[in-house]
């Protein structure tokens, strides 16, 4: 009895201790370089800077600069002109496909 009530209790913690675990994204390393601060900080809010990652064999340098202005456009990402020029040199220099 008494260690079904401690299996009960701990089915009921369960969900509590891994929710915290999954909702957060595991922290994602971008390669080092000039920019790369500013893309850490007004990339990541919306999904895991592993979609950089991910899509690095596919843009281009000119791919980058349409994604960055689709993330602003069409998804309204807070994102000044500033720190858009940067992440767009950011990614072209570092993640950016051979054309
Ligand atoms: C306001 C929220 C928001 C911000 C900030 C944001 N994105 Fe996105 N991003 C999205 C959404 C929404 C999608 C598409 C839906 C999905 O797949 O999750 C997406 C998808 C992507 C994709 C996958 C390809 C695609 O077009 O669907 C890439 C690459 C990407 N974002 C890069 C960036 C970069 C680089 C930045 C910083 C300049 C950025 N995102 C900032 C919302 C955002």
């Amino acid at each position: 009895m008494q260690r079904a009530m401690l299996l009960a209790a701990l089915l009921l913690a369960a969900p509590a201790l891994s929710a915290p675990a999954l909702a957060e994204e595991q922290p994602v390393e971008l390669k080092p370089g000039p920019g790369v601060d500013v893309i850490t900080a007004n990339c990541g809010g919306c999904h895991s800077l592993d979609f950089v990652r991910m899509n690095s064999p596919f843009l281009t340098a000119e791919g980058w600069k349409a994604e960055v202005a689709k993330m602003r456009g069409a998804f309204a990402a807070p994102i000044d002109d500033a720190s858009a020029a940067q992440i767009v040199a950011y990614l072209g220099t570092a993640y950016a496909a051979p054309k």
